[in-house]
Order: structure tokens, then C-alpha cells, then sequence
């Protein structure tokens, strides 16, 4: 599965391009307060982070803690309280195509084939009838499911929903792709083999991935770095920078001495996850 041979990933929608490894998202003093009646919550405060092209960041804390509360305004869904983001020097006031989203629930069509379901965002975007076709068809064929292309999406098993929401996201090449726990849903084997399919996708491509998880195996698995948040209103607690190549031996004493530690640092959060 997520096989293919397909490599750039465009990033220039505006005037500037961007290499790998270069500061790509800008994150300052983002803060997110909620307010119903005479209530408020403080979901974020105060987080501030830049971000390389074609990193992977997870992002792990406490359920509750404000985490797709991030993923949404990156995404331009919700208005931060405070602070601004930017990626590729864009800001995100509106969503917009330079961001995809992968949900954990797979916000598919179910009436829809596969193909088509992978096409819906370039036909909103007028691409013609044979380039969509082309691309939709490149991208399902990287994410494994070619055979499927024209199955409907409740023909389909969850693990093969989640590689259909991830082909979707990128056939637009979207600069940045904000997966909320994407693979939640799944079984454990199913979940190995999507963060194996991930790693190959991260090889061919220098696709710039936000991935929210709960579960920390997982972020240390695919993570070059790992943003732990406090309990809320979440503060970013600890950056961790993972240098190890992909992909990662879970059971080498590095692995588990890490996925330790961060397990440590949300247990005092209050947090049994994992
Ligand atoms: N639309 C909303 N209106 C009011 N409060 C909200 C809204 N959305 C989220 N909240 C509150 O903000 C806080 C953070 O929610 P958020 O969904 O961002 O957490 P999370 O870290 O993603 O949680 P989980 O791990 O359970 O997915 C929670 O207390 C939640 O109740
Ligand atoms: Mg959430």
C-alpha cells in the first residue's frame, strides 16, 4: 500500500517557494478562549511555534486539553482569541486548499465512489474532467487502492475510508496537511500499516504534516518532532526532537526510554492514555 513514484510537492502558491527544512509555518502567542453567556474556556494559551517544510510535528496532551482547537484555526476554521499563524507566509483567517485536513471519523461521501471522492476538491476548484482524473488516480494509486477506485466508500473497511481521506487531502497538494487523529478509529495492526504507509508518503514526498495523537508509540514512531501540552488552558510543556531515521525499531531502548518519559510528563497532567 502507498506505493507510487510520485516526488514534488508544490508549495508556491504565492510569490515565495520554500526548500525542505526551512521555516514554513509560523505560529505566535496563539491563544483561544471560548465564550457561551456568561462562561468562558480557555482552551489555548500562548503557543508559539515554527515549523519546517516537510516536518512532521505531533502534537500530544491530556483529552480536552485544546489540541483540535489548534488543528481548526491552522485550518482557518476558528478565529484565534489572540496570536497569528501563517503558512508559506499566507495567514489562515479562511480554509483554503493550501491546508487538507484528515479527520478521524473519515469525512468521506459514502454515496461516492472512491475516484470521485478523491476528485470532489478539484472539481470545486474547476480542474478539468481529464487532469482530475489523472491526479485523483496518481494519488490512489500511492495510497493502495487502485483496485478500489471505483468501489463506494461503505464497500470499503475503516483502514481503506482513512487511505481514501488521506489521498484526498493530498491530490491537492496542500502545503501543510492537518491530520486530527487520523488513524483513531482503527485497529492496531491496520493502524501499523497506515504509519508505515505515512513514512513511505514522508520519503516520496516533503509533504509538511500537523498530526494530533493519543497515543505516544505513535507520535514517537513517526514524529521529527513532538510538541507536549500541559493540561488546559495547554502551554506547550516540552519540544522533543526526534533525529532518529524512519522507520523506527519500537522496541530499542532509545524508543522506549523516550515514550517513557513522555507518558511521565502527561501522567502529571493527569492523563492515562497510551
Ligand atoms: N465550540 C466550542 N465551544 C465551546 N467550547 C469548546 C468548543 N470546542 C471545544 N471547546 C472546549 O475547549 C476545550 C478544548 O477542546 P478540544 O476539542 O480542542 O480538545 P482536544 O485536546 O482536541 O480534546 P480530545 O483529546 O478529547 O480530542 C474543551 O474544554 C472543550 O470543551
Ligand atoms: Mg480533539
Amino acid at each position: 500500500m502507498f506505493d507510487g513514484s510520485n516526488k514534488e510537492q508544490t508549495s508556491d502558491k504565492g510569490s515565495v517557494s520554500y526548500a525542505e527544512g526551512e521555516d514554513f509555518i509560523h505560529i505566535e502567542n496563539l491563544s483561544k478562549i471560548y465564550k457561551r453567556d456568561d462562561s468562558e474556556t480557555v482552551a489555548i494559551e500562548d503557543f508559539s511555534i515554527n515549523i519546517k517544510k516537510g516536518e512532521l510535528i505531533s502534537i500530544v496532551g491530556p483529552s480536552g486539553c485544546g489540541k483540535t482547537t489548534i488543528l481548526r484555526m491552522i485550518a482557518g476554521l476558528l478565529e484565534p482569541t489572540s496570536g497569528t499563524i501563517t503558512v508559506a507566509g499566507h495567514p489562515c483567517d479562511k480554509p483554503g486548499p493550501d491546508r487538507g485536513m484528515v479527520f478521524q471519523d473519515f469525512a468521506l461521501m459514502p454515496w461516492r465512489s472512491v475516484i470521485k471522492n478523491v476528485e470532489l476538491g478539484m472539481e470545486m476548484a474547476g480542474v478539468p474532467k481529464e487532469e482530475r482524473r489523472k491526479r485523483a488516480e496518481e494519488y490512489i494509486s500511492i495510497v493502495g487502492l487502485e483496485k478500489f477506485k471505483d468501489a463506494r466508500i461503505n464497500e470499503l473497511s475503516g483502514g481503506m475510508k482513512q487511505r481514501v481521506g488521506i489521498a484526498r487531502a493530498l491530490v491537492n497538494h496542500p502545503d501543510v496537511l492537518l491530520m486530527d487523529e487520523p488513524f483513531g478509529a482503527l485497529d492496531a495492526q491496520t493502524r501499523n500499516l497506515m504509519q508505515a504507509g505515512l513514512i513511505k508518503i514522508l520519503d516520496k514526498t516533503d509533504q509538511t504534516i500537523i498530526f494530533i495523537t493519543h497515543s505516544v508509540d505513535e507520535a514517537v514512531y513517526l514524529s521529527d518532532r513532538i510538541v507536549v501540552l500541559t493540561k488546559r488552558p495547554a502551554k506547550i510543556k516540552e519540544i522533543i526532537e526526534i533525529p532518529w531515521p524512519r522507520p523506527r525499531d519500537r522496541a530499542s531502548p532509545d524508543f522506549t526510554a523516550l515514550r517513557k518519559h513522555i507518558l511521565d510528563e502527561l501522567e502529571k497532567e493527569n492523563v492515562l492514555d497510551d
